[in-house]
């Protein structure tokens, strides 16, 4: 019915209306907190282009942990950075590892909060890139088998779910065979599977130490131009056995996120990676825009797109602005 028998702002007329139609929540319960782990004791190192993030030690990381799970934030992620790195990136599968310790130490405290480790070889291999090297590319297949290795060091130290973030062709299949082998046959894996070659990691990078040394990673990350290979990475994993998939990065790539929800109907996780984290953080110190309502909004949006869970280095905030809200 047109205008002027439809009048949309009806229902936007009061807060009550406009709650009782409001089609996407945001709640503390979809959010997961990344954390960077490092070696050694008692030290909180800030990350200049994260304002508000810092690489922890294991006991700190601990503690952050225990507050996330205060704010009923269900989940961490954890990246390690180790104290050495070799060119297979062997520190990924060391069972006293950083992120192996960090797994158990939070397991410990707090058992009820799932905890998910980031499964790759860059953070832990001298070169920086995702997978071991054959002259200047990287092996895919050479690569499966140090990716299932690792996985199977994860859940021996507690994952609740294992996360591939490398890109390579086959490994979700790969990571599958190797933990059932195991008698891990109940653990989910949760695919990075649509993860494009973004400027948007770049905070990471400092934050992880693990910019590739030579290159870059366009050879096995996806061309931010491509949605129907999006699509096909997306499907690929489901069929090698994936429990959740993953859109990364989040905002630049809301369509995505949409198309793989409508075709998969599987659990979708977005990460909300660095870089949307650091533009927030810098126009916000700038009083360019209003941070409160800039993170609210855009986690929401991310949730409207298909999102079930937001990857998101906001989640403290975003959980306790939330809770304000209630
Ligand atoms: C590791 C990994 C990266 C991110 C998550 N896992 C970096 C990369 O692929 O270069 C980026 C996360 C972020 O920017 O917040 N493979």
């Amino acid at each position: 019915m047109p205008f002027p028998a439809t009048r949309l702002r009806r229902l936007r007329r009061t807060g009550a209306l406009r709650g009782l139609v409001r089609e996407t929540r945001l709640d503390a319960g979809d959010l997961i907190l990344p954390l960077f782990v490092t070696h050694g004791e008692d030290r909180r190192t800030p990350i200049a282009a994260m304002p508000g993030v810092e690489r922890l030690t294991i006991e700190h990381a601990v503690e952050e942990a225990a507050q996330a799970a205060a704010l009923k934030i269900p989940a961490v992620m954890l990246f390690g950075i180790p104290a050495d790195k070799d060119p297979e990136g062997s520190g990924a599968w060391d069972d006293e590892g950083v992120v192996q310790l960090a797994i158990r130490a939070i397991k410990e405290q707090l058992p009820d909060l799932l905890v998910i480790p980031d499964l790759c070889l860059c953070e832990y291999t001298s070169h920086g890139h995702c997978g071991i090297l054959k002259g200047d590319t990287v092996d895919n297949d050479a690569t499966l088998p140090l990716l299932a290795r690792t996985a199977v060091s994860h859940a021996r130290a507690g994952a609740d779910l294992i996360a591939p973030s490398d890109m390579m062709d086959g490994r979700v299949g790969a990571i599958r065979a190797g933990l059932d082998e195991e008698g891990f046959d109940d653990l989910p894996i949760l695919a990075y599977s649509a993860k494009f070659a973004s400027a948007f990691y770049g905070p990471f990078r400092e934050a992880a130490d693990s910019t590739p040394a030579q290159g870059d990673r366009r050879g096995y990350q996806m061309d931010p131009a491509n949605g129907d290979e999006a699509l096909r990475e997306v499907l690929q994993d489901v069929e090698e056995g994936a429990d959740l998939v993953m859109v990364k990065p989040a905002l630049p790539y809301l369509d995505v996120i949409r198309r793989a929800k409508d075709a998969t109907h599987l659990p979708l996780v977005a990460y909300n990676v660095s870089g949307e984290y650091a533009m927030v953080k810098a126009a916000a110190a700038a009083g360019y825009l209003d941070e409160r309502a800039t993170v609210l909004e855009a986690l929401t949006s991310i949730r409207r797109a298909g999102a079930d869970a937001v990857i998101t280095y906001h989640a403290k905030d975003a959980a306790r602005w939330l809770s304000e809200m209630d």
